[in-house]
């Protein structure tokens, strides 16, 4: 509560205040003892050590104030600490932690359920279950789709990202850092094209390039796997570590149709484009279309560890009793944010706020593109916006060394961001949909004096 005070106060006169070196003597010190002690596999991509965090303001140990551009790698879309969140999970606490809730049950798993069945998109009747994390998440889903169709084949998309056990990273493209050692894959999993508008042939427009994807996706039904040897399609509404690339609404149109007519069921990942990202509660409605399944994680509770399925009814009641399960899953906690998590949604109208978000940011990215040499795209969809830098414009080369200057260049100026893409190539934004419009502003100035030092102007 002081530090909000505090922040308030700062916020008339902006909330950055870079104090230290980056990082500072005191997270110097703990990079220390985490080299010493924790695994070096687990990255570590921004050098601070945070205090606390509130809305979209991290406080380092060392007394650094940053605008967060990263939330919890888009998990905290309603903020850091959000109140109703904290209060929720408090009250949660004094009365039960855990039980496992295959074992003895509790109410708050049962009313996220409901809430979440009711959210999900399309009006047919769904049913949910919870789990760990996102990869979780799609794991089962992908046990769902399999066990209703009786199929083995799943068909991922080029530059997907699901999670990390082993059958997701089958369906993960990217090799390095993801898979690189893991292996072996599993088996029937087929990749289908993305078709990246920005980079399609010069000679086609963009409506020919579409059509000519669908015409791809027909055959890759013959060439690759048949209608009746899959048993689902998994995608992101759109594209989050592979980019944040946005598919064509026609090209996921005939893919949904294609599948509703061949008995293959459609999975809409929602793990990062969930709980308001893209200014709709989930990405896939702005295709306007309804997932057989759809996949829920990082935004679900506020922070807190939480996966979900929620699906069609039948499909989810299809699979024998005890067929899924895992002991933490929707734990007590977990669940009490989640519900919380939603009524913040309601009560703040963050959608509204994703949409505001978004038209900020993406007039700053695309003016942005027109000025300066190395942004070679701007897009993005509600507040799930990116820059992709280039070395050039012409040949469109991925720019990964401009990328870790810029975020490096912002982190030291009190603004945290992160990449994404194929070849790192890529600056996302994943902010809290809290954030106030003079601390969006505040972070988008650093990041513009960065693009415009590191590539000059045009
Ligand atoms: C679209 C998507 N699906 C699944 C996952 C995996 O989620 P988790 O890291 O919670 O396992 C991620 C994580 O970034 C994701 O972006």
């Amino acid at each position: 509560m002081v530090l909000h005070r505090v922040w308030e106060k700062v916020s008339v006169m902006g909330v950055i205040r870079i104090r230290t070196k980056i990082p500072g003597p005191k997270s110097t010190a703990l990079i220390r003892v985490r080299n010493e002690s924790v695994s070096h596999a687990t990255f570590g991509a921004i050098p601070i050590f945070v205090k606390r965090a509130q809305g979209a303001r991290v406080e380092d140990v060392d007394g650094n104030s940053f605008i967060d551009f990263t939330g919890g790698l888009g998990a905290n879309n309603v903020g850091h600490c959000n109140p109703r969140v904290v209060k929720a999970v408090k009250a949660q606490a004094d009365r039960v932690l855990h039980t496992d809730f295959s074992v003895t049950m509790y109410e708050s798993y049962v009313r996220l359920a409901r809430a979440l069945c009711k959210a999900a998109p399309g009006k047919s009747e769904k049913k949910a279950m919870f789990f760990n994390s996102g990869a979780e998440a799609v794991e089962n889903a992908l046990k769902v789709a399999r066990y209703n169709t009786g199929r083995p084949g799943i068909i991922c998309l080029e530059n997907a990202f699901h999670g990390r056990t082993n059958m997701l990273l089958t369906l993960t493209s990217k090799f390095y850092p993801y898979k690189k050692g893991f292996g072996p894959y599993a088996e029937e999993v087929y990749r289908l094209e993305f078709p990246d508008v920005y980079r399609r042939p010069e000679h086609l427009s963009e409506k020919e390039f579409v059509d000519y994807h669908i015409e791809q996706a027909k055959e890759f039904f013959v060439d690759n796997t048949s209608e009746s040897n899959t048993a689902c399609l998994v995608m992101e509404p759109v594209q989050g570590e592979g980019g944040f690339n946005i598919p064509p609404k026609k090209w996921v149109q005939f893919l949904y149709r294609h599948c509703r007519e061949n008995g293959v069921l459609f999975i809409s990942d929602e793990v990062q484009t969930g709980f308001g990202r893209t200014g709709k509660m989930w990405g896939i409605e702005h295709f306007e279309i309804e997932p057989d399944i759809v996949t829920m994680a990082k935004s679900i509770a506020g922070g807190l560890p939480l996966g979900a399925v929620v699906a069609r009814k039948h499909l989810m009641d299809h699979v024998h009793v005890s067929g899924l399960g895992t002991t933490f899953g929707g734990n007590p906690l977990a669940c009490a944010a989640g519900v919380a998590v939603l009524e913040e949604f309601r009560q703040k109208k963050l959608l509204r706020r994703a949409q505001e978000i978004g038209k900020i940011t993406l007039k700053r990215f695309k003016e942005w593109e027109e000025c300066s040499p190395i942004v070679g795209n701007a897009r993005g969809i509600g507040a799930m916006n990116a820059i992709e830098l280039v070395k050039d414009k012409e040949s469109k080369e991925p720019n990964k060394e401009a990328v870790g200057k810029i975020i490096k260049y912002c982190y030291e100026r009190g603004v945290l961001l992160l990449s994404a893409g194929m070849h790192g190539q890529v600056i996302r934004t994943l902010m809290p949909l809290v954030i106030t419009r003079e601390e969006l502003a505040e972070g988008l100035d650093v990041l513009e004096e960065a693009v415009f030092r590191m590539g000059g102007k045009k």
